[in-house]
């Protein structure tokens, strides 16, 4: 299709929109913000293609505004929690996401707020900015060690995979759930597949791999905190509402866990009451894939699925592939 009429729901790196506009008219939200939803129904309005983020809920009433003519919708994000993937299929829409090429930032990230929160990074930045430090103080700031601890994955994906093979530089042992064992993964990493129960109970360090879905949403709550060790940290770089918040911010709070670091959140951007005042979490704003590489290989993607859509191919990365007419 020569000259289709393309949307983008935010900045993404201009090579990305440069690549798009070689080709086609495109358009991108102008303002340095999520659309409003009202301001999402009318962007997408007419459009043969629309880029979107995980802050775009993409739902019948969207892909109606949209109008029959629309080909694709494609999220720049693995995560396509925001697309109703079943209404899409319904009116031959395809939709698509941004799988592989963020796996590397995104277990380094989650290892990146594993090492803050154990080694109480932000906490310790904080006093020194504050001229608070007199200088070396042999009990100020006592952390954990991290090598040859046992480090829990829940969900042993691409990016629970990537981030279990960045253990083994640590000597540490590698415990992990998944809908099924992986028997290549566990001889590659000595990891072992254990249940839930057995992951709560025995890691030090949990790092949460999962897709959002109705099955594991609150993954962690109030019942599952109780079973960690008082030393264990939450590490969370996959999705907020894995985890219960509040549960998460009593069970900090009264120490039933050491730490956590968080890239995600239930509710974003507001975090839950109470969170952003204790000293025992490392917090930051959902940048897991925000390295300059990451984001334009994300863009790549994205775009080749839009500009394969338009040209009447399969695109790379379909997640409806009942989609595809
Ligand atoms: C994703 O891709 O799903 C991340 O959350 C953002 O890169």
């Amino acid at each position: 299709m020569a000259h289709a009429n393309i949307y983008v729901t935010r900045m993404i790196p201009q090579q990305n929109i440069d690549a798009l506009r070689a080709v086609h008219h495109v358009e991108v939200n102008p303002h340095d913000r999520a659309l409003t939803r009202d301001e999402l129904l009318e962007a997408v309005r007419g459009r043969d293609a629309v880029i979107t983020l995980l802050t775009d809920t993409v739902d019948a009433e969207v892909l109606d505004a949209a109008g029959p003519q629309c080909r694709i919708f494609a999220n720049y994000a693995v995560g396509f929690n925001n697309f109703d993937v079943a209404a899409a299929t319904a009116r031959k829409i395809v939709m698509t996401n941004t799988p592989g090429v963020l796996d590397d930032a995104t277990a380094a990230h989650a290892w990146a707020l594993l090492f803050a929160v154990t080694r109480r990074i932000s906490e310790a930045e904080r006093y020194v900015r504050a001229g608070r430090w007199e200088g070396w103080a042999p009990m100020a700031f006592i952390g954990q060690d991290i090598d040859h601890k046992t480090v829990g994955v829940a969900g042993l994906g691409r990016i629970g995979a990537k981030f279990a093979r960045k253990a083994k530089a640590f000597d540490m042992k590698v415990i992990y759930t998944d809908a099924h064992p992986n028997r290549m993964l566990e001889d590659e990493l000595g990891a072992t597949f254990v249940d839930k129960e057995t992951l709560l109970r025995e890691a030090d360090f949990l790092s949460l791999h999962l897709p959002l879905t109705p099955e594991t949403r609150h993954y962690l709550g109030a019942r599952e905190f109780a079973l960690m060790k008082k030393t264990a940290v939450l590490i969370n770089a996959a999705r907020g509402p894995l985890v219960d918040e509040r549960a998460l911010v009593t069970a900090l709070r009264e120490k039933m866990i050491w730490g956590a670091g968080l890239d995600v959140f239930e509710n974003e951007p507001d975090l839950a009451d109470g969170l952003s005042e204790l000293e025992n979490v490392v917090v930051v704003p959902h940048i897991a894939s925000a390295t300059i590489e990451t984001r334009i290989a994300m863009g790549n993607i994205a775009v080749g699925n839009v500009l394969s859509v338009l040209n009447g191919e399969r695109p790379q990365n379909c997640v409806n592939p009942e989609g595809l007419v």
